[in-house]
């Protein structure tokens, strides 16, 4: 089946003779942690961007009544539902932006693209590898124009990597990614139980979680990865159930992974993702070392990227420290002026702004379904690799 995408049919109904751009209405499933994060960038990011369409924040869904009702208004949406069903359903939506925990984005997903609405979904894009191709099924087959949330490859810094390597400023051969997740909210082993830490309901810990984001910057910095070891560990088994803290419940993903292998271009890759790093909160650090240079970045001083050239005199080598921040560094120049600092909320601005223009030109933003699926195969082979303590191609 071909769907007509959604800016494929005449302007939307509610759209008037005097508004000068058509108008995309946004549904939103899913209102915490990120339902805020993508809310924000929702109604900001036409303050920053020229887009091609006006954009609607037309409804939020959760499924508590009274806790979305309170954050329809909070977060400034103009309708709230309390089944998604009834957002996908709806001739009025064009964009789905699931929000939800990973079990529930396969089947939310799936139904959207057969209802022709264009989808943002947030990552980890499935629980596994089996839904995440279920997924890409259903937006190939439909046609629907589909982007994952791995945010962080807009973080300008990073965005600014990727420019300089393409340019070759490492040289003919790249020979490390060194890539550290590092979080330390789990150190607490009175923390509750939560989705996450559940395999039916997350899929994995921080593997899936947080891994995920290193695994995609690999690929959009490096490539594809060829193959792979891994380990994972536990270090807290039970936790307190959040609504009785006197009962105990198993924890069924892991606290960390770790991952060396090698990109199909020789590279070699040495990744980990850990809950359980006290002190770092959102750590998220890369060093690539390459034949004639080395970049390093550091998400908890992400206005910064720091390069290292070879060429330069001996006499005055070493790491400078770029503040990715001028108006000719990918996405700054539609902020601020120079070294008036972004922060995380411009990487979720930044997505969306991309995955509005590829409504617009109806090709799909990367990363995309297909880029999703990747980071789940890995994901996966990690897995594999750890139940039968063997290297696994990809
Ligand atoms: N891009 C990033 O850096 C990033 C950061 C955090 C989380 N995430 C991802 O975002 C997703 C959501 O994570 P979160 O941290 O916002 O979780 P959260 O627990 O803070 O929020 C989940 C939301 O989903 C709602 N929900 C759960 N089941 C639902 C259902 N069946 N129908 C409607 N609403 C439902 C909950 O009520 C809640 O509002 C996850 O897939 C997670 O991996 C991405």
């Amino acid at each position: 089946m071909t769907s007509t995408g959604p800016t494929d049919r005449p302007l939307l109904v509610h759209c008037c003779m005097s508004q000068k751009k058509p108008v995309l209405n946004i549904a939103m499933i899913g209102y915490a942690f990120m339902g805020k994060a993508h809310s924000n960038a929702w109604r900001q990011v036409g303050h920053f961007f020229d887009l091609p369409f006006d954009i609607h924040l037309h409804t939020i869904c959760g499924r508590n009544k009274e806790a979305t009702d309170k954050a329809k208004e909070k977060l400034g949406w103009s309708h709230s539902v309390y089944d998604w069903h009834e957002v996908v359903n709806n001739l009025e939506i064009d964009v789905i932006d699931i929000n939800t925990p990973n079990h529930t984005h396969a089947e939310i997903a799936i139904a959207s693209a057969k209802a022709g609405k264009a989808i943002l979904c947030e990552k980890p894009l499935a629980k596994n590898l089996a839904e995440a191709k279920s997924m890409l099924k259903a937006v190939e087959d439909t046609g629907v124009i589909n982007m994952i949330c791995h945010n962080y490859r807009r973080v300008p810094a990073v965005s600014l990597a990727k420019k300089l390597i393409s340019e070759g400023i490492l040289g003919n051969r790249v020979y490390h990614f060194h890539a550290r997740y590092a979080q330390d909210w789990l150190c607490d082993d009175q923390f509750p139980m939560t989705w996450r830490l559940d395999k039916d309901t997350a899929g994995s810990g921080a593997h899936g979680d947080i891994h995920a984001h290193i695994i995609d910057l690999g690929h959009f910095l490096l490539g594809d990865f060829d193959e792979i070891v891994a380990s994972f560990e536990t270090f807290t088994k039970q936790r307190p159930k959040a609504d009785n803290p006197s009962q105990l419940e198993h924890v069924t993903v892991d606290d960390a992974a770790q991952m060396i292998g090698r990109f199909k271009s020789g590279a070699m890759a040495n990744l980990e993702a850990t809950r359980f790093a006290q002190g770092r909160k959102n750590n998220i650090v890369f060093e690539i070392n390459g034949e004639k240079a080395s970049l390093r970045f550091n998400f908890e001083d992400m206005n910064r990227l720091e390069l290292f050239e070879a060429d330069a005199p001996k006499s005055n080598q070493g790491f400078k420290s770029i503040i990715a921040t001028e108006s000719s560094h990918p996405y700054s120049g539609r902020y601020w002026p120079p070294g008036h600092v972004l922060g995380y909320e411009h990487t979720f601005i930044n997505t969306i702004a991309d995955f509005v223009s590829a409504i617009e030109s109806k090709q799909n933003p990367s990363p995309s379904f297909a880029d999703g699926l990747k980071v789940q195969a890995v994901l996966e082979a990690a897995e594999k690799s750890w139940k039968e303590r063997a290297w696994i191609k990809i």
